[in-house]
């Protein structure tokens, strides 16, 4: 990353720190969890038994493999698989491996901001499976599908899996997936990995493990207040606390002043206070049906084609297609 590119991005992370904790109610955006430590809580947390959603999200890609490798080559002999944010490319390995035992003519072009885990991936890839193309883009999803609509002219196929997509509230999904559409051509497709509305229950374990997996991974927000912004949160004096909307299926998660305490943060020059159980807003989860995928699919210039649901009915993986 260039440094100006940090300084910039540093700023706007102060900018959003100091606007969500200045609030009421106090909020922070859960796409701040993610720096190296929370990269790695968060494979552990897809690695816990609770974490339904990775599992599922496997079982669907292994059993339909044919059906959608059929679905991406259609009509066209070669393709381009785009991936936004791929991780550690677990879930789509199983897909990549497919389509070269079947001899599909494809590159795979996994999107990131981190030119470190891209690297990471095209050398766990080629290890594994060395026919792949792999063609690494590092930069942010929208700039670089917009470079691409014009240079490229095979169909593309965008995979967005691990229901990524609901970590935002409606309304920003449907501007994320506007923006992903306008750099999409009709003949493109757009795999969507959403988790759906189930057992009460079930979503809140996934998002509650008794080893306080999941709390680390919420608590790393105040963390790196501490190390970036120069504050002095003591996380022990936090809860995480997760909650569940049936009726929306958004699932919630809070962290929770555990008493009265006031936090200085060096950077922003600015003392926080909280009141005895107050709580600062951090993730939503959402969780969907066919009737809101639908919608958001329509209201984002979308159609959905096809969709393939694991066994037990908990997470499905949506062909969205320009309309
Ligand atoms: C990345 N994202 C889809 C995860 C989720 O399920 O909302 C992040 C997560 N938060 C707590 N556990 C996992």
């Amino acid at each position: 990353m260039h440094e100006n590119t940090i300084q910039l991005t540093q700023t706007e992370f102060a900018k959003e720190i100091k606007e969500g904790l200045t609030a009421f109610p106090k909020y922070l955006s859960s796409k701040y969890f993610y720096d190296e430590k929370g990269d790695a809580l968060f494979q552990k947390i897809m690695a816990l038994p609770e974490y339904y959603l990775t599992n599922c999200e496997f079982e669907i890609l292994s059993t339909y493999t044919k059906h959608l490798a059929e679905l991406f080559s259609k009509d066209d002999s070669t393709f381009s698989l785009f991936e936004l944010g791929a991780g550690d490319g677990k879930k789509t390995k199983i897909l990549l491996k497919y389509l070269i035992d079947n001899n599909y003519n494809f590159d795979y072009r996994p999107i990131d901001i981190s030119s470190n885990a891209l690297s990471q991936l095209k050398s766990s890839i080629n290890k594994e499976i060395p026919s792949v193309v792999v063609n690494p883009i590092q930069g942010t999803y929208f700039d670089t599908l917009k470079t691409i609509k014009d240079e490229q002219q095979n169909r593309k196929v965008i995979l967005f899996l691990g229901s990524n997509i609901g970590n935002l509230l409606h309304k920003n999904a449907i501007a994320f997936l506007h923006q992903l559409r306008a750099a999409m051509h009709k003949k493109d497709l757009l795999l969507m990995g959403m988790d759906l509305k189930k057992n009460p229950q079930t979503v809140l374990d996934a998002y509650n493990d008794p080893t306080g997996v999941t709390a680390a991974f919420n608590k790393n927000i105040l963390n790196r207040i501490n190390s970036e912004l120069g504050a002095k949160f003591d996380v022990e004096k936090f809860k995480h606390w997760e909650v569940y909307d049936p009726e929306t299926g958004t699932a919630k998660s809070y962290l929770v002043s555990t008493c009265k305490q006031s936090i200085f943060i060096e950077e922003l020059e600015t003392v926080i206070e909280f009141e005895a159980w107050e709580t600062i807003h951090t993730e939503i989860s959402q969780k969907y049906d066919d009737q809101t995928v639908d919608w958001l699919a329509k209201a984002s210039g979308f159609k959905v084609i096809a969709d393939f649901c694991d066994s037990q009915s908990y997470f499905k993986n949506y062909i969205f297609q320009p309309l």
